[in-house]
């Protein structure tokens, strides 16, 4: 079955929301694509302008957080329901800066996909090692256990809806791209991971990106792996150069 490629700007920390409109504007026909999905995961504040600035064009709008609570005294969360209200589709879920300083675990980020699901939003579900895992050999073992952990009680259908992301850790933001070989590795053991809790057919429908420094220069051979359906991308993402990222070919 062909997948299509779907390539993902993570905005992080950056942007007000004039400087949202204003990038949407200055990538539009840059990242005009037929075969790519493209999506702007974008901070809370610049949703509502960047969901207004991307009507007419390919581009789908993402956020890169919720809460798994339906609503009520949890100040300063936001919702999976106004997200989906605000025109969002999907949402980043268990990035490493999240797990990592605001101490998200599996059991959180468990209830955060399935309600994601429950709201009818599609989550980009974040997995990765550290420099110290993959230096001790564990890295296959721990992505399996984040994704067996992450996705207990999601039906096949819910999978292979989805997208996952796997970013190791120590490739985010430094400039050093995992090779093409482990990416393809880890990205062929998520697969295989998910036909065996589910079935061959979620396992061959369910888009795995890689995420850590893609740029313009290795976008391409990256996502030419038989198990990478194209990129989560960080700085790479506000500027000109994203356009050559969804135009990798
Ligand atoms: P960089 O592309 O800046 O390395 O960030 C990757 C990332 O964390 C995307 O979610």
């Amino acid at each position: 079955m062909a997948r299509k490629k779907i390539v993902a700007g993570n905005w992080k920390m950056n942007m007000t929301p004039s400087q949202a409109v204003e990038l949407v504007n200055t990538l539009k026909p840059l990242v005009a694509s037929d075969e790519v999905e493209v999506v702007y995961c974008v901070p809370a504040v610049d949703i509502v302008p960047v969901v207004e600035a991307v009507k007419g064009s390919n581009v789908v709008v993402g956020a890169e957080n919720m809460y798994f609570e339906e609503k009520g005294a949890y100040t300063g969360e936001i919702s999976a329901a106004m997200l989906v209200d605000a025109g969002v589709k999907y949402v980043i879920i268990g990035h490493s800066e999240r797990r990592d300083y605001f101490k998200e675990d599996d059991v959180l980020l468990n209830k955060k996909v399935k309600k994601a699901f429950e709201a009818g939003l599609v989550p980009i579900l974040c997995c990765g090692e550290s420099l110290e895992q993959r230096e001790t050999g564990v890295t296959l073992d721990w992505i399996r256990l984040q994704i067996k952990s992450d996705l207990q009680g999601v039906s096949a259908a819910q999978v292979a809806s989805m997208v996952i992301a796997y970013e190791p850790i120590w490739a985010i933001g430094t400039g050093k791209t995992a090779t093409t070989e482990q990416a393809q590795e880890v990205c062929k053991a998520i697969r295989e991971t998910i036909a065996e809790i589910y079935d061959e057919a979620t396992a061959d429908a369910v888009r795995i990106q890689y995420g850590g420094s893609v740029n313009a220069e290795n976008a391409a051979e990256l996502f030419a792996q038989p198990d990478i359906d194209g990129g989560l991308v960080g700085g790479a993402s506000l500027k000109a150069d994203f356009g050559k990222i969804v135009n990798y070919k």
